[in-house]
């Protein structure tokens, strides 16, 4: 028996000033949109901004249903958005914001699993990296270089 140890790497920027400009402005956009989350269940809004290598922005916030799971995250509704409406554009950058009704997000709320494995298949179909920038409502950003951080063992085509 052996054990093999994986390391991941995130930075960690303090406050939104202290982002890149591009970056400050992509997550303004996040928190914009974050306003138009469908979250009457949750009362938990997520905001995404992504910026393509095209330049469009697209912007997504998650949008939930009585029925619990045919609501889809934040994430999905703008990959899959971006996806559906640039199919040859390649996704840069993408920034995320949480941010509660019911209290206030202080800590970098990441992407949940299955965003993860969406945002992989994008990474994989384009061959270049999206960086991704997530916070809560205030407080520190995390950023990853990679989807890959995020996800060690990432199921993809290359499995089939
Ligand atoms: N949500 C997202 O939009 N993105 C995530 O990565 C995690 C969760 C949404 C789904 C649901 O509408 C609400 O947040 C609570 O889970």
């Amino acid at each position: 028996m052996k054990e093999i140890t994986i390391t991941t790497q995130f930075s960690v920027f303090d406050s939104v000033q202290e982002l890149p400009t591009d970056i400050q402005d992509l997550m303004q956009q996040a928190v914009a949109i974050r306003k138009n989350a469908y979250a009457p269940y949750s009362l938990f809004r997520v905001g995404v901004a992504l910026v393509l290598d095209n330049g469009k922005i697209v912007l997504g916030s998650n949008q939930e249903n009585a029925a619990y799971p045919s609501g889809l995250c934040a994430e999905r509704v703008a990959i899959f958005q971006a996806g559906a409406i640039y199919p040859e554009a390649k996704i840069l950058k993408m920034a995320i914001t949480a941010a509660s009704d019911n209290n206030k997000t202080t800590t970098p709320i990441p992407p949940c699993g299955s965003c993860r494995q969406s945002i992989a298949e994008y990474e994989i179909k384009q061959n270049t990296p999206i960086e991704i920038y997530f916070m809560g409502e205030i407080g520190a950003i995390y950023k990853s270089a990679s989807l890959k951080n995020l996800l060690p063992f990432m199921f993809d085509k290359n499995f089939l």
